[in-house]
């Protein structure tokens, strides 16, 4: 079958590979019919997120068919559509029955401290293979597997995968209760969704901070009061635009490969800071692998961090769902003590969210497919990846269907 697979850091291909097989009864086969390219895959290729395993099929997220069904499996048939959750949990260990399936006990091959399960991720993930594929082996499938109604399409499905439920899940981190302002950090596809989420919950406001115009476009269509950090200051901007209070909650969609300000008003701040922002980087990304614009490592990893804790007015609460990895220790920790931030973060667990999700969808109160910008062919997806790491204009989220061959 056809993959995309990590051959190392700034080198992934589309390859021919082996078929996946049943390995434990609890397994599943699925025929996947779309599959996605996630920010976090670009933190892989460009180094900031790893050790990855050569030979790893990237990729978690994923909608398809039920192919073959293990023994152990007794709620699946052959047949079914189903949407795949990103992150992997036995459901019987006692954190996955208490709803926090990124941390289940028995997942993660190297052990139940290793940190969260999930298909096509860094050694320590697993590693499991990913997504982008014709097909894929899905562990502790009774668990994770969600069934699909007819009416909710592929396009919609493909992002109750991974990228609505974790917005859905920052926002509930978040703390919003109703009339909350809030500011949103990164107006990626997740940003976008927390957007969305944000307001559901109940947010009177929502201001959305990034420099991608067709980015902020699209936060504004959602709703957002939109702030470009390379026209205006965003930490004097939200503080004027909140009466000088600042927001009750933030949630960062932005991650460790947050840029600093190269124009306007804050470039000068960001500038200051260049030493400390390279010394993280030797942190992060100790061997990147950039070739012209693509693949490069975000120069600032910590200055969407300490935006936000400046926006954010005393006792206010920060949600952190953008993926910062074990190898960083860079906080602004003593503001957000004498301000009595709340702080809240860490790895979705999308089995608890999708069923819920869905039926909104299903209903119509949400269309999540208007985030959804292109959709390619599987045999183009390294232009793909190309395209979306570059953030192209109005390259927002990245379907892929691997049963389609190009044109
Ligand atoms: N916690 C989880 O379970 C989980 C799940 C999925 C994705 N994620 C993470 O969420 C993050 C966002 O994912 P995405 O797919 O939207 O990625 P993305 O790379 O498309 O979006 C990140 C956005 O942040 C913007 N940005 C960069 N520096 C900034 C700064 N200093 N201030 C404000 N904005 C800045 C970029 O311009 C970009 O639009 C990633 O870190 C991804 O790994 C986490
Ligand atoms: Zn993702
Ligand atoms: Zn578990």
């Amino acid at each position: 079958m056809k993959a995309v697979v990590f051959h190392g850091i700034g080198d992934i291909r589309l390859d021919e590979v082996k078929d996946p097989s049943i390995k434990d009864p609890t397994d599943v086969i699925v025929r996947l019919t779309a599959s996605a390219i996630c920010g976090t895959d670009l933190h892989m290729v460009r180094g900031t997120l790893g050790p990855m395993k050569p030979g790893t099929i990237l990729g978690h997220e994923g909608v398809g068919v039920v192919e073959e069904v293990g023994k152990g499996v007794r709620n699946l048939k052959r047949g079914d559509r189903v949407v795949i959750p990103s992150t992997i949990a036995c459901g019987f260990c006692s954190y996955c029955r208490s709803g926090y399936f990124a941390q289940c006990d028995n997942a993660n091959p190297n052990g139940a401290r290793a940190g969260t399960a999930f298909f096509g991720g860094p050694e320590l993930t697993g590693p499991f293979d990913g997504l982008q594929a014709e097909l894929a082996r899905i562990p502790h499938a009774q668990v994770g597997l969600v069934k699909l109604p007819e009416e909710v399409t592929d396009d919609q499905a493909i992002l109750l995968s991974d990228i609505f439920p974790t917005a859905w899940f920052g926002a509930e981190m978040a703390e919003i209760t109703a009339g909350d302002t809030v500011a949103v950090f990164g107006c990626g596809p997740v940003g976008q969704f927390a957007i969305v989420s944000a307001f559901l919950m109940g947010a009177g406001r929502v201001l959305a901070v990034d420099r991608v115009p067709s980015r902020l476009m699209m936060a504004r269509d959602r709703g957002a009061e939109v702030i470009n950090f390379e026209d205006e200051d965003p930490v004097d901007t939200i503080l004027e635009l909140t009466g000088g209070i600042g927001v009750d909650r933030v949630i960062d969609c932005v991650g460790v490969d947050a840029e600093a300000a190269h124009a306007g008003p804050a470039e000068k701040k960001s500038a200051a800071l260049k030493e400390e922002f390279q010394r993280e980087l030797k942190m992060v990304a100790p061997t990147a692998n950039p070739q012209g614009n693509n693949w490069k490592p975000g120069d600032a990893p910590s200055q969407a961090l300490i935006w936000e804790v400046k926006s954010l007015a005393k006792a206010g609460t920060l949600s952190l769902i953008g993926v910062y990895p074990q190898t960083v220790s860079f906080f602004p920790i003593g503001e957000a003590m004498m301000m009595n931030l709340a702080i809240n973060m860490g790895n979705c667990h999308h089995r608890k969210y999708i069923p819920h999700l869905l039926e909104l969808v299903r209903s119509g109160s949400v269309n999540p497919t208007e985030i959804l910008t292109h959709m390619q062919p599987m045999t183009s997806a390294i232009e793909a990846y190309r395209a979306f790491d570059q953030r192209m204009a109005g390259w927002i989220k990245v379907e892929l269907n691997p049963q389609l061959q190009a044109a």
